[in-house]
């Protein structure tokens, strides 16, 4: 079967991932910046390597015995493929072929400064890798992660997203899919758009918010210049303003608004709701 190198494998999706490819005894190793802190979060049984994409000294030794790669870059930065690519261009020269990526639904519809998804998948493909490729919708934990405050201390969940509809897929249940395709042989040159069971717009996502946590949460609908401002506000610099900005904007002009089967196809496991992934969430 070969054994796996992880990028991205402290983050939301990697744990998920690493957590199911432990269960699951595969061969595999993480890769981090910092190899102390993820010690502290996966603990002795993990092989973990210090690996950063903007380090090219960290390559050769990540790669040792390496067969495929798990591909996931860091979110809120811009240009992520020339952070990217020469770690790509080195797997190559390695001899390595096998690539999941880790990219987005509708990366290609959200503007030339977020267009990094597409340019690396363009790549992948231009250059004959053995490649699978993860389009995931909006995740549902987005909402523990990046909302808690919002929710917790003034009742609200705060993006530009309009009256769009988005089909939140469970972090759990992408990692479920990564397992099978870095296991199996059957998902090359294959490209999943992975989405949740049910198409909710943001007013459906507070309500079902405050259903499980029995208070009211609303949903305000700011306005791409609104949400700008109190982001400004808060401290966050502009950039920050202006990608959430390019992200929800393609919920607002409907591009995500699509169910698939994907997340069944792969797995034989029906996508879990977000109301699931939200009483996992905010009540444990
Ligand atoms: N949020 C959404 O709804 C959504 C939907 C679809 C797709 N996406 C995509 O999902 C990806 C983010 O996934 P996530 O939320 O799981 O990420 P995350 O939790 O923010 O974790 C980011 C990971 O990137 C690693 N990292 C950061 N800089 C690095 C560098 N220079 N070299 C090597 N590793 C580096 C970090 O590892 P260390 O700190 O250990 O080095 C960390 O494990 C992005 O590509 C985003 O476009 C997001």
């Amino acid at each position: 079967m070969g054994k796996i190198f992880v990028t991205g494998a402290t983050g939301t999706n990697g744990k998920a991932l690493v957590k199911k490819l432990t269960e699951r005894k595969i061969d595999f190793v993480v890769g981090s910046r910092n190899v102390e802190k993820a010690k502290e979060v996966f603990g002795k049984e993990v092989q973990i390597r210090t690996f950063d994409f903007s380090d090219a000294s960290t390559f050769e030794n990540s790669l040792k015995g390496i067969d495929k790669v798990f591909l996931l870059g860091p979110p809120l930065q811009l240009k992520v493929d020339e952070l990217i690519i020469p770690f790509l261009d080195f797997i190559k020269k390695q001899g390595i072929n096998r690539i999941v990526y880790f990219s987005a639904l509708a990366s290609d519809k959200m503007g030339s400064q977020l267009d990094f998804h597409t340019k690396i998948e363009q790549k992948l493909k231009n250059e004959n890798y053995d490649y699978t490729i993860l389009q995931p919708s909006f995740f549902s934990q987005n909402f523990k992660n990046y909302e808690f405050e919002n929710i917790n201390e003034r009742n609200i969940v705060f993006m530009p997203a309009g009256e769009g509809k988005v089909g939140f897929v469970d972090v759990e249940d992408i990692a479920t899919v990564a397992v099978e395709t870095l296991i199996s042989d059957e998902h090359s040159k294959k490209v999943y758009r992975l989405t949740g069971p049910e198409l909710l717009s943001y007013f459906d996502a507070a309500a079902i918010i405050s259903e499980v946590l029995s208070k009211e949460i609303h949903y305000p609908n700011p306005s791409p210049e609104i949400f700008k401002q109190v982001l400004e506000t808060s401290g966050a610099p502009t950039f920050v303003g202006d990608y959430l900005t390019d992200v929800y904007q393609i919920i607002a002009k409907s591009e995500v608004n699509l169910l698939t089967d994907d997340v069944f196809l792969v797995t034989g496991k029906k996508p879990t709701t977000l109301k699931e992934v939200l009483e996992r969430d905010f009540k444990n």
